[in-house]
């Protein structure tokens, strides 16, 4: 068994061979939860790209089933690639996808269910007239033309959706209306363009309620006081902009603007890409689901048989002052929790390291608060680390001593800490306010060679009046560890690749390397089970 194939039992991972990547078209329909995904069935690594799929009814336990959409036409022979499901009047799902043609083009096609009371919807249909939409136009460029949102109605009730694009060397989402969603036309404008980048891949349009974790269903008249969110993918992360949707120019207005995109805020602060959420109906909530692909080399990948996985689907919603997205993973995670311990009134002087026991340390669920005693000294905030949080996550390592921080969780450490991976805070004061950065730091992760393993970060503001604690939550599942910091302002998820994990031999503890000291009202952690994933189904 090739050293690193047993990982990640609980991922929806889709591992269980070849290779994968974006999570494609989510969605809820008729009590089944489905989700597709570009994959290679014939390898494990990029090429001859199909929509893999499979389907759960609780997020969790998933079956796998053959590929949604293969590569059997003109305009898909080179490529199914990223695209969305949209719930159409009548309740029929759509798929639209990108497809390269035969001159590698990038065009939109549609399949629709070859029959909907199929509870799994295992067979769609190419209808003869794709593509929908081609790469013509003034302005574009016919091989950065893809990834097709999810549809929705505007006020005149035609159907828009948007494709990221290069138009005229900038990055666009551009605007598309339908009557139908069969007949398309490009609307004279984007629904946003930036000249910060040149393409913007998988571009995600939602609404959301400021202060309220429920979700919002696109196709359904939006509530005022509703704000709404631009994801795109670029530079190896999914960013986002909040702002509001101009029914009259029928465009997207961010509330900041800002010129340096280094500083727009990330979706995830780790390695997560090519998210794409959808609108829940079970439960009234929005979700999103990313990509994290693997860290160690193309070689790995091969000898091993697979790559990549997806996070956990996360509940994402607005906090209450419209200023960011917070997430959470679904509750139904919560489900595969088995052994619990749980420690109060644990004090953390600084250069304590209190080792968490109990439990199965590589595949783990910890939710940890951290209550600070004294903040007054905290050390001062130089708003230039903005611009490179890696970097400062490098110099201000666990091991430099802070006024208050680091401080935080050592997970799948060795006995002899040779390999550890830690997640921790540091506490500035930025004149009244105070900004928390949190850090995922790989450097020390493994002692094999050739994987990539920065130190991700990234910064929150904190009211320390209002909130006296910082939590932390990290699920660990071998080779992934996912943390979610101040409740859900920062997420980092890592790919980790430790030779301890082999020997089955890890540890985990709660560390101090500030000068004050900290309490942890609350600490409790669970050894997780594995869940069904991607069982086939013949
Ligand atoms: C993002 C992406 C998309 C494209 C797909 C191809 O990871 O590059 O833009 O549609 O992957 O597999």
């Amino acid at each position: 068994t090739p050293p690193f194939f047993s990982v990640l039992q609980n991922r929806q991972s889709f591992q269980i061979c070849n290779y994968s990547k974006d999570p494609n078209g989510p969605m809820y329909y008729n009590g089944i939860y489905h989700q597709f995904y570009q994959y290679n069935p014939n390898g494990s690594l990029w090429g001859n790209i199909v929509w893999g799929h499979s389907v759960s009814t609780d997020l969790i336990n998933w079956i796998r089933l053959d590929p949604a959409i293969e590569r059997t036409s003109p305009s898909d022979i080179n490529g199914c690639w990223t695209g969305s499901t949209t719930i159409l009047k009548g309740r029929q799902p759509a798929i639209i996808y990108t497809g390269a043609d035969t001159q590698m083009r990038q065009v939109q096609n549609i399949v629709f269910p070859k029959n909907v009371s199929d509870p799994y919807l295992r067979e769609w249909i190419k209808p003869d007239n794709n593509p929908l939409i081609q790469p013509i136009g003034q302005g574009l460029n016919s091989k950065q033309f893809r990834d097709p949102t999810t549809g929705w109605i505007g006020p005149d009730g035609l159907w828009r959706i948007a494709v990221g694009a290069e138009l005229n060397g900038y990055s666009a989402a551009l605007l598309y209306k339908s009557e139908d969603f069969v007949h398309w036309t490009r609307v004279d404008h984007p629904l946003y363009s930036s000249n910060a980048s040149t393409m913007w891949e998988c571009p995600d349009f939602f609404a959301v309620l400021p202060g309220k974790n429920s979700g919002l269903d696109l196709s359904v008249a939006i509530p005022d006081g509703a704000k709404h969110v631009l994801k795109m993918s670029l530079d190896n992360c999914d960013k986002y902009m909040i702002g509001v949707y101009d029914l009259k120019n029928d465009a997207f207005v961010p509330d900041t603007l800002l010129e340096d995109r280094r500083l727009w805020s990330r979706i995830d602060y780790g390695n997560y890409y090519a998210s794409k959420s959808f609108f829940d109906s079970k439960k009234g909530r929005r979700i999103i689901w990313g990509w994290t692909n693997e860290t160690d080399s193309s070689s790995d990948d091969v000898a091993k048989g697979w790559a990549g996985i997806h996070a956990i689907p996360r509940t994402i919603w607005l906090d209450s002052n419209s200023k960011q997205l917070l997430q959470r993973p679904v509750e139904e995670i919560e489900s595969l929790r088995r052994e619990e311990v749980s420690r109060q009134g644990l004090e953390l002087k600084q250069g304590d390291l209190s080792e968490i026991k109990g439990i199965d340390t590589l595949q783990a669920d910890v939710e940890i608060d951290f209550e600070l005693t004294s903040t007054d000294s905290a050390d001062p905030f130089d708003p230039s680390w903005l611009l490179d949080i890696e970097k400062h996550c490098r110099e201000a390592d666990a091991s430099v001593h802070g006024s208050v921080g680091p401080f935080g969780l050592v997970v799948l450490a060795s006995d002899n800490m040779e390999e550890h991976t830690s997640v921790h805070f540091r506490v500035y004061k930025s004149q009244e306010k105070y900004m928390i950065l949190m850090c995922s730091d790989l450097r020390k992760s493994s002692l094999r060679t050739e994987l990539h393993t920065p130190a991700y970060g990234g910064f929150f503001e904190l009211d320390l009046e209002k909130e006296k604690t910082i939590s932390l939550r990290t699920l660990i599942d071998r080779s992934a560890v996912e943390s979610f910091g101040g409740g859900g302002r920062v997420c980092i998820m890592a790919r980790v690749y430790p030779v301890a994990l082999i020997d089955g031999g890890t540890r985990m503890y709660a560390f101090n390397n500030g000068t004050s000291t900290v309490r942890v009202p609350r600490l409790k952690a669970w050894s997780m089970r594995r869940a069904q994933v991607n069982v086939k189904k013949g």
